[in-house]
């Protein structure tokens, strides 16, 4: 007998129940967010991928942050737009929590994208911090051009996330 036969074998699902909107569905607040992300593009650095990422972040002291990729020529120093937002968030208001993030994308010279985009692994670990700090669910809006995903939070994007030793 094999140590591991004591053991019973447990099968686990983790789903991800997520909303498929379109923007006329949206309330006129979730439309506004969308509306900044979207406009956040327009701020990107991004002269090398040349795929410009805007994210913009509602507080909860009403305050909507925006933000968006920033490259740079050594590649890795350059940053994610919902990283930018998130940290410049938290930077210029220490007491607010997040509520929502929303996010969108484009090829720089050229239309938004069909598909929403989704965070980055990196991404997903730092916005999970500030939802860890607010204790309660960040939604988050991943805008394609027609199609909206509402994904409840962002711990549901990040299953077995890492998180502080105890
Ligand atoms: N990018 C983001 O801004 N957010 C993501 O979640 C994924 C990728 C940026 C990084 C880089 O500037 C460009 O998109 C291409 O990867």
């Amino acid at each position: 007998m094999s140590p591991s036969d004591d053991i019973p074998m447990e099968k686990k699902l983790i789903t991800l129940p997520y909303e498929v909107l379109s923007p006329d569905e949206l309330s006129p607040a979730d439309l506004a967010l969308v509306e900044e992300a979207r406009q956040a593009t327009f701020r990107s650095y991004a002269p090398y991928s040349h795929f410009s990422v805007g994210a913009a972040i509602l507080l909860d002291n009403g305050v909507t942050v925006p933000g968006s990729n920033q490259e740079n020529a050594a590649y890795p120093s350059g940053t994610c737009a919902e990283r930018s937002a998130c940290f410049f968030a938290h930077a210029r208001y220490p007491e607010a929590r997040f509520l929502k993030i929303a996010i969108a994308a484009r090829t720089t010279d050229g239309e938004f994208i069909d598909e929403p985009v989704a965070p980055c692994g990196s991404c997903r670990q730092a916005l999970l911090e500030y939802e860890t700090l607010a204790a309660r669910p960040v939604e988050v809006l991943l805008v394609g051009r027609e199609r909206i995903f509402r994904i409840p939070s962002v711990a549901s994007l990040l299953p077995f996330s890492f998180s502080e030793f105890k």
